[in-house]
């Protein structure tokens, strides 16, 4: 049985006083029976690490640099996470994909950088409104995922896998649990056939996840947590979908 993981993606969210409401919100609502982490701005990681102490919710970051060290003004090693005790790492969300032109092998090789310093990367896949209409669905996601799978070999056990459909994030339209389900039957196919961990493995829905519809979301047998963008900014909202999937 694997436990469910709820993660927010606080995204461009936030300042130090926001930030420490919502916090407080979440420690005075939790704990949950699912794992449940934030994933903040880099400048608030260090403030988020000192709020969570003592708590059992874990913190992370929303993408990672794909070189160890350097020259690479304005980036973020995975190092420097680990560093400051991130748990977890987004990389390859579709917003980084789509404004900052990020290919399936560059958020592989994010995802390499990050579990070669220990944090789990949450890798992103998910298909635009487009693609869909074509009936390219699973062709795209196989092929975001193959890129992973291509570059991590025997650790990609070791990932936290989330499906996004584009056209469900931030619209207010979700996947039904229904069509979200057949594409993690699909990604959860894929990883059976590259590690024998797959069925330990968690598979997020993220794509305009609310209290309304996370329960029967997590309650498909492939959904194993969510991804929350908007719903995970409010600590009522947050809160009632961690509880939605413990
Ligand atoms: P929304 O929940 O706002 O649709 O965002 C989903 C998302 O992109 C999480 O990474």
């Amino acid at each position: 049985m694997r436990k469910k993981l709820v993660v927010g993606n606080w995204k461009m969210h936030g300042s130090r006083a926001s930030n420490a409401a919502l916090l407080s919100g979440l420690r005075e609502a939790g704990p949950w029976n699912a794992d449940v982490a934030v994933c903040v701005p880099f400048p608030y990681i260090t403030e988020t690490a000192l709020a969570l102490t003592g708590q059992a919710m874990s913190f992370g970051a929303q993408d990672c640099s794909a070189h160890e060290q350097g020259a690479y003004t304005g980036e973020v090693s995975a190092a420097m996470l680990a560093d400051v005790g991130c748990r977890y790492v987004i990389v390859g969300h579709s917003e980084r994909r789509a404004f900052h032109h990020e290919s399936d092998q560059l958020v592989a090789d994010k995802a390499k950088a990050a579990l070669a310093h220990g944090v789990t990367p949450i890798v992103c896949v998910g298909e635009t409104r487009a693609e869909r209409e074509a009936g390219q669905t699973e062709a795209v996601v196989k092929r975001q995922l193959a890129a992973v799978i291509h570059t991590l070999t025997h650790c990609i056990g070791e990932i936290v896998l989330a499906y996004e459909p584009v056209w469900a994030i931030g619209t207010g339209l979700t996947a039904s649990p229904e069509e979200a389900q057949a594409v993690h039957a699909v990604l959860r196919m894929q990883l059976h056939a590259a590690t024998q961990k797959s069925d330990a493995m968690r598979i997020l829905y993220g794509g305009s996840v609310k209290p309304d519809n996370a329960v029967s979301l997590f309650g498909q047998a492939d959904i194993d947590g969510g991804l929350i963008g908007g719903a995970a900014l409010k600590a009522a909202d947050f809160s009632a979908i961690c509880r939605a999937a413990g």
